[in-house]
């Protein structure tokens, strides 16, 4: 492992990204000894103006996980408070990284100077719509001091673009500035601990392999359900929509792991070339294929225009063109302001040919991945009813985390994602020609919404969504089983 001296930079101190994501984070990984003092040092950067104490009064609120009260824990609050410094500036000028540079290179200089020395992260906890001025600036003025070695490293975040076109561009902006080993496009969907489990599941169990095709599934469902609307971040979501805000990343990035080949060797460039592959395979969207939703009270938020399309909620039903997973259909949906909040993936295995069992009637086999809340892995199957009568009924073989696996914390997206921006390790980050694909995919559906061609459908808060998207779900082949309910269990 590296060794010498780090900075993390955070851009976009003040904002809420920083305070509810960025610094809680970076804290965790403080708690665990992954920043050791003598080495880290962490820079707030915006254009408030704050004093270093204003600052970390700012985020101190935000760093707890519930041992707040313990006297451990308020000792390291404020040791990890002490290791950050605040620098105003605009975002455009030179005279503020300038500053930021000094600043840096003091730390640097304070510190024994060995080789690998010099390594700066930036992370841009900001609107796209600066990052093109500010990597220009941290190019100009702040990289590594390359007389003592180390790197630098820029991380960004979604919305990266609106469509195909605005991505390029930006993309193009920043590979002027910055080679792709030296960008961290963060997903952090690909930070969750059962998304990095996807792929040990499917390539290190024997089980799973000759069952992960045509032959056998018939349909795969990626859900992400939300119980609350958009309040607070309407004017951002309104710009966005549903299928920008999750499905062109979040889901897509699941839907790769769940459908990929497998990589040569688990290097980052060998799992992204895979991601690639995959998406250049599957097939375009079609209209009948969609169902757009918006809730109604969506448009009484003052921040959201009067007569928004944009929609809320969206099921696509993906198509693939390739050996594995022709006529499979890939179902897409979430939406916001639902019945209830979780996200998984619901594999369904065809019916049983030359059944005896009347398995039909139970329903169908379905391996179902619970990304949250209550990781769990589950698989629905028939079995006989206990007892003496030769009755079936569905059951489950279920690994739920929170009772298989007591006492481990499984930490949060954003800790795990910026250690590895740390140490290096793309793996878990989108590649630009990965992100160029999914604008592929979705830019012709979007133009649609945009201009007005396609139109959300109204449904009610707190409902499962618009009952048309049910339809199309059964269209595609999903049989809902009667009567059969997974229930998480209770330690
Ligand atoms: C963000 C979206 O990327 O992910 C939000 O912008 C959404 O709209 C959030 O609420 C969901 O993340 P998580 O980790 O809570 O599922």
């Amino acid at each position: 492992l590296e060794s010498g001296c780090l900075s993390i930079v955070v851009l976009g101190a003040s904002g809420d990204l920083a305070k509810k994501k960025t610094f809680p984070a970076l804290f965790h990984l403080f708690q665990q000894g992954f920043l050791p003092p003598n080495e880290v040092y962490i820079f707030g950067y915006a254009r408030t103006k704050l004093s270093d104490d204003g600052l970390r009064d700012r985020i101190r609120g935000h760093l707890g996980k519930g041992n707040e009260a313990s006297s451990e824990f308020s000792e390291a609050v404020s040791k990890f408070l002490q290791l950050i410094k605040y620098v105003s500036g605009s975002y455009d000028s030179d005279e503020g990284f300038k500053l930021l540079d000094k600043e840096i290179s003091l730390h640097e200089q304070s510190k024994n100077s060995h080789e690998g020395s010099s390594r700066r992260l930036f992370y841009l906890a900001l609107p796209p719509s600066v990052y093109p001025s500010v990597c220009k600036m941290i190019r100009k003025h702040c990289m590594n001091q390359s007389d003592l070695g180390g790197w630098t490293r820029i991380v960004v975040e979604k919305p990266f673009g609106k469509d195909l076109s605005s991505a390029e561009e930006l993309s193009a902006q920043l590979g002027e500035l910055f080679n792709e080993q030296q960008i961290y496009r963060i997903d952090h969907y690909l930070g969750k601990e059962l998304v990095q489990n996807l792929l040990v599941l499917r390539f290190a169990n024997r089980l799973f392999l000759p069952l992960w095709n045509r032959d056998n599934i018939d349909n795969i469902q990626i859900v992400f359900r939300e119980d609350f609307g958009t309040e607070g971040r309407g004017g951002y979501f309104d710009e966005y929509g549903i299928i920008r805000d999750i499905i062109q990343n979040h889901l897509l990035q699941v839907f790769c792991l769940v459908a990929m080949e497998k990589p040569i060797s688990l290097k980052p460039e060998h799992i992204r070339d895979e991601k690639v592959k995959f998406l250049q395979s599957v097939l375009p969207i079609k209209d009948e294929d969609v169902v757009l939703g918006q809730y109604e009270g969506y448009k009484d938020d003052p921040t959201v225009s009067k007569d928004s399309n944009t929609p809320t909620f969206a099921t696509a039903v993906l198509r693939i063109h390739n050996e594995r997973w022709e006529g499979v259909p890939f179902i897409l949906k979430a939406g916001k302001a639902l019945n209830s909040r979780k996200a998984e993936i619901r594999v369904q295995f065809k019916d049983v040919p030359g059944d005896i069992f009347k398995c039909k009637k139970q329903g169908r086999n379905e391996f179902v991945i619970r990304l949250q809340p209550s990781e769990a892995m589950y698989m629905k199957l028939t079995v006989k009813q206990p007892g003496l009568e030769m009755s079936t009924i569905q059951s489950e073989l279920d690994l739920s985390y929170r009772q298989r696996y007591q006492g481990v914390t499984i930490p949060e997206a954003y800790e795990r994602l910026i250690l590895d921006t740390i140490r290096g390790d793309q793996q878990h980050f989108v590649r630009r020609d990965e992100l160029k694909v999914a604008w592929e995919i979705f830019t012709p559906l979007l133009h649609r919404i945009d201009d007005g061609e396609l139109k959300p459908i109204p449904y009610k808060p707190g409902s499962r969504g618009p009952k048309e998207a049910d339809e199309l779900l059964s269209r595609a082949g999903y049989v809902q089983t009667h009567g059969y309910i997974w229930i998480p269990p209770t330690l």
